[in-house]
């Protein structure tokens, strides 16, 4: 059901959850502060209740309210807000995020601007900020259009802000300490955040990597087995294509004919919802490079071929 973005607020006031445009991925969002409302997300996604949720927030002045803000912060919000960045810093004491959807006993919290004009808007509007993890149910691909959400959940109330822009979620880093831990690759590229600390950060060393909690192995899952770098393809499979097809079969999703990274994260999602609906029986899919947003396509994809555990 589509609603408008003034419905969704006061469904969102009286402790609803509805589901948002941003611009990586749709979002299924509560009141941050309210125990009772981000219950619901987790029931919903049958999301395990030890995988804390994301923060969205207005402005950078919002977010200070409920972190303990830190020079490392300071530049990458300087630089990456409004937009698909997410930082974890500690809670503030004094915060009313609910602890509900913090994980279990930990005492950082993850926050976000985001950019998407509608959800930038709807913010502005609400007291509160927003908990919201990408609406899909749990371990299923994330969506990046009303369709994709209509086929999740036909009942929740969608608000329309088009297909995703960057169509990958967004990066996120640790930027409690004085070096980033990038605890998940995402739509901001960890070589822009490296040129960003080059520039504006005294000898802080390179962005280390490591992995955030609800990094489950088997994610972003389609009901097909995936075979990852192929170089070739059999009849009865489906291709992800990057750049000019393998010849061999007659199903194919076209990540970006012309092999560029940031149209092919635009479309990864679509594109495997097609092959999964596809009369094909598993996925093969061409290599695609490391560099840019290619770490954060191979990291979504690797947890897609996955075995289910
Ligand atoms: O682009 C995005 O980030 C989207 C849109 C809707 O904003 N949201 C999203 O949320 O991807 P979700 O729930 O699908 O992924 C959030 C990730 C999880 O892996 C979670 O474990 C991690 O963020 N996370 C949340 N709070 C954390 C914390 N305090 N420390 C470490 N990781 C955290
Ligand atoms: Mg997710």
């Amino acid at each position: 059901m589509m609603i408008s973005p003034e419905k969704a607020l006061s469904l969102l006031q009286e402790g609803h959850v509805v589901v948002v445009p941003t611009e990586t991925v749709y979002g299924l969002a509560a009141d941050g502060y309210t125990h009772e409302a981000v219950e619901k997300i987790y029931t919903l996604k049958k999301r395990p209740s030890n995988n804390p949720l994301i923060f969205h927030y207005a402005s950078q002045e919002h977010v200070q309210e409920d972190v303990v803000w830190t020079p490392m912060a300071q530049a990458l919000a300087a630089s990456f807000w409004p937009g698909p960045l997410t930082m974890v810093l500690e809670r503030k004491k004094s915060s009313r995020l609910s602890p509900r959807a913090c994980g279990h006993g930990l005492t950082s919290a993850a926050v976000r601007v985001p950019s998407h004009s509608i959800f930038q808007e709807m913010l502005r509007q609400y007291p509160h900020p927003l908990a919201a993890p990408s609406a899909n149910p749990s371990g299923k691909l994330s969506p990046t259009t009303v369709h994709h959400v209509h086929t999740f959940w036909p009942e929740i109330p969608v608000v329309d802000g088009a297909p995703c822009t960057y169509g990958v979620e967004s990066t996120i880093i640790d930027a409690r300490g004085s070096v980033p831990i990038v605890l998940r690759p995402g739509a901001i590229s960890v070589e822009a955040i490296e040129a960003l600390l080059q520039q504006h950060v005294q000898s802080h060393g390179t962005v280390s990597v490591a992995e955030a909690p609800g990094m489950l192995h088997a994610h972003y899952q389609t009901s097909k087995p995936m075979r990852l770098n192929a170089s070739y393809v059999l009849p009865h499979e489906g291709l992800l294509a990057f750049g000019t097809p393998l010849e061999g079969t007659s199903w194919v999703a076209q990540l970006s004919s012309s092999s560029c990274l940031q149209e092919a994260a635009k479309r990864l999602f679509s594109a495997l919802h097609e092959l999964d609906i596809m009369p094909c029986s598993s996925i093969a899919v061409m290599p695609i490079p490391h560099s840019g947003l290619g770490r954060a396509l191979n990291d979504r994809l690797q947890r897609s071929a996955c075995e289910k555990i």
